[in-house]
């Protein structure tokens, strides 16, 4: 009874380190995917998604901010989301301002938020 009992244990910490080195797998294998990923920081990130058109295909604040942030068409937006209030950055964007296109019936404001805090984590601007 004693040996079974011990045996057990052993089983039972075996799968223990098994289970840890397939935790270690994943995380090393999530890592060397992000690093092939598409070239642009935390791609995962709800504001990136919805900032590039992956989350809404009507969408594309890219095409005028570029793909960083760094501006283009319009201007450079890591250093905006950095430096707005909150609310101003959200009325530009639902509100449009001169070139700038609205996106009140495309966006909510959390969405706004959203991206506002993925520029925010650019380290560029
Ligand atoms: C058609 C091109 C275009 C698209 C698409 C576009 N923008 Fe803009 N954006 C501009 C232009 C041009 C300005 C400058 C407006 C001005 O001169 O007042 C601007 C200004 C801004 C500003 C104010 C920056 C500042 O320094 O005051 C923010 C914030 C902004 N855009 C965010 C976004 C976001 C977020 C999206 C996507 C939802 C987006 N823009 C999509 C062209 C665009």
């Amino acid at each position: 009874m004693v040996g079974k009992g011990s045996q057990s244990v052993k089983a039972g910490g075996i799968s223990k380190v098994v289970c840890l080195f397939s935790i270690l797998f994943v995380a090393l294998a999530s890592v060397m995917a992000g690093c092939s990923g598409p070239s642009y920081p935390l791609p995962d990130h709800l504001g990136a998604k919805i900032y590039h058109g992956a989350a809404r295909g009507d969408v594309k604040c890219h095409r005028c901010h570029g793909n960083l942030g760094e501006g283009g068409r319009g201007p450079m937006l890591t250093h905006a989301a950095k430096t707005l209030s909150p609310e101003d950055f959200i009325k530009v964007v639902l509100d449009g301002r001169n070139n700038m296109p609205p996106f009140r019936s495309a966006l909510t404001e959390a969405e706004v938020l959203a991206i506002m805090d993925w520029l925010k984590k650019i380290p560029s601007g």
